[in-house]
């Protein structure tokens, strides 16, 4: 089936797409040698810690270090400040992006890679990325496992502790959204070939070079896992699972108002920042040097029922995200996309009866517009969906300037 009305109604190698995705990417599984040699040394050295206790129970009291204080004492920045005046899709809130703060024990950073890393999940999970600049086998995505196979992980990232500190800091009841969508894990490895060390800087000389030329780039040329783009989630968290102090580059880089380049600060492990990364254009830089940056990426938006999300498909979907499968991304996504609607509807028609036993009569002009923001809503369901509309990949509007939105 296609929707004549939508101008790229297949899915292409030409233009950037995955044509495999709905036997899920078999041509970017993680390569053997990553899998022996980089994955399994990283999986030994989380369970050589003598407390480590691969069936720990999730427990915010233990596990979220978070501590009220870091409200004040974080820097946040709004898009203003960001010097963002026009979004492609409308901001949420002003809120524009969060300075590292700690938010997860050691202990708790290990299960989640520790549940990740799993060669069972690597075989069904993970896979290369699509077009990343730079990107070697050692740079891959895992995520939409924490719902079956993941029990601790899943427990933190649903807990509401969590959901608390992003609605404050972003300034709006928030939830996380699906499972697909969330417990997603920016991968990428130092290597441990011989070969392939030899050629990364080792100089402080070279290392400079290096990540001069990393600033000097236009935002597209910075190596990443993900290429410059805006997120399909309103907010993004992200955890820093494994970046070590020694390591040079590797943090989120985000695009201000003017086009220039914004590093976030880099997080220790443990540390989250946040992003309204539906409207921020960003990435996620690699070190310049020879060390792991593992990141720990979680989708929220807003909870209902009173607003509907700004969730889209652009950057998630199955043919631009190999680690995405199929079926169970779009079950998902479904899912939650008509949860939302359904508890919208209800919330509305609930107004509608209430307004009238109170004598408020029926507000026609306000009833129009939430149905047409519905429409809206529930044309965002399907029509960035494969058998309706495959635009080129990296979508051109990531490279659009703000100022001409
Ligand atoms: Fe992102």
């Amino acid at each position: 089936m296609t929707v004549a009305l939508y101008p790229y109604p297949k899915v292409s190698s030409e233009l950037g797409h995955v044509e495999t995705y709905k036997d899920f990417a078999p041509t970017h599984k993680i390569p053997t040698k990553t899998r022996e040699l980089e994955i399994k040394s990283l999986v030994e050295k989380i369970t050589s810690n003598p407390s480590f206790n691969p069936n720990l129970k999730f427990d915010a009291s233990k596990h979220i270090v978070f501590d009220p204080s870091y409200y004040k004492s974080t820097k946040t920045f709004t898009l203003d400040e960001l010097k963002i005046n026009k979004t492609h899709v409308p901001r949420v809130t002003d809120f524009g992006a969060a300075f590292p703060f700690p938010l997860l024990s050691s202990e708790a950073v290990d299960m989640v890679l520790y549940e990740a890393l799993q060669p069972e999940i690597i075989e069904d999970y993970a896979r290369l990325p699509n077009l990343a600049k730079g990107a070697t086998r050692l740079d891959f995505h895992i995520g939409g496992h924490a719902d079956d196979h993941a029990p601790f992980t899943d427990a933190l990232i649903k807990s509401p502790e969590i959901a608390e500190i992003v609605s404050n800091f972003f300034g709006t009841p928030m939830s996380v959204i699906y499972n697909s969508e969330r417990a997603h894990l920016n991968v990428s490895l130092a290597t441990k070939d011989e070969e392939e060390i030899a050629k990364y800087p080792s100089s402080k000389e070279e290392i400079m070079q290096a990540l001069n030329n990393q600033d000097a780039g236009d935002g597209d040329e910075i190596p990443s896992t993900l290429g410059l783009h805006y997120d399909s989630t309103t907010v993004a968290l992200v955890v820093m699972l494994d970046l070590p102090e020694e390591a040079v580059g590797g943090q989120t880089t985000i695009i201000t108002g003017d086009e220039k380049v914004v590093r976030v600060p880099e997080p220790k492990k443990g540390y989250a920042t946040m992003i309204q990364g539906r409207v921020l254009k960003h990435l996620a830089s690699k070190p310049v040097t020879n060390h792991n940056r593992i990141s720990f990426v979680n989708g929220f938006a807003v909870r209902g029922p009173e607003q509907l999300d700004n969730t889209a498909l652009t950057s998630t979907k199955p043919s631009v995200l190999p680690r995405a499968r199929y079926d169970l991304f779009y079950r998902d996504w479904v899912d939650y996309k008509f949860t939302h609607l359904e508890e919208h509807l209800k919330y509305i028609r609930e107004q509608v009866n209430k307004d009238f036993r109170d004598g408020k009569g029926f507000d026609q002009e306000g009833f129009v517009k939430k149905c047409l923001n519905i429409e809206e809503y529930f044309k965002k369901c399907y029509d960035e969906m494969e058998c309706v509309n495959n635009p080129p990949y990296p979508s051109p509007h990531f490279k659009t300037k703000y100022q001409d939105y």
